[in-house]
């Protein structure tokens, strides 16, 4: 696990990009739930940092695949998952697991 970010970097019902170890990670803030998903949409890499959240899931801006923030699924097309990294809050501190 590795310090990414601090709660308060990432507005409520926001979004923050950051990088780790050369990876663009968006990190994405619900009521303090705090979920990390790789910015690559893995439809046709667009980024998600323009995307949609709602109700638990994030929507590509692109074509509209629509993702679990929890495990990445898209009900709507199964070939396709987002890739989504562990997470685990330390006091102020985003932790997450990037080795994937
Ligand atoms: S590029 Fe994301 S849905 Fe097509």
């Amino acid at each position: 696990m590795e310090r990414v970010a601090k709660i308060s970097d990432v507005p409520n019902f926001g979004k923050k990009v950051i990088t780790v170890a050369g990876r663009e990670l968006l990190l994405v803030n619900i009521k303090g739930e705090i979920y990390a998903v790789e910015n690559e949409c893995p439809h046709q890499g667009s980024p998600m940092s323009a995307a949609v959240v709602k109700d638990g899931y994030i929507s590509c801006p692109r074509h509209g695949y629509r993702f679990s923030l929890t495990d990445g699924r898209c009900a709507e097309h199964p070939d396709f998952t987002l890739v989504t990294f562990p997470v685990q809050l330390d006091g102020e501190d985003i932790l997450v697991d990037c080795v994937k």
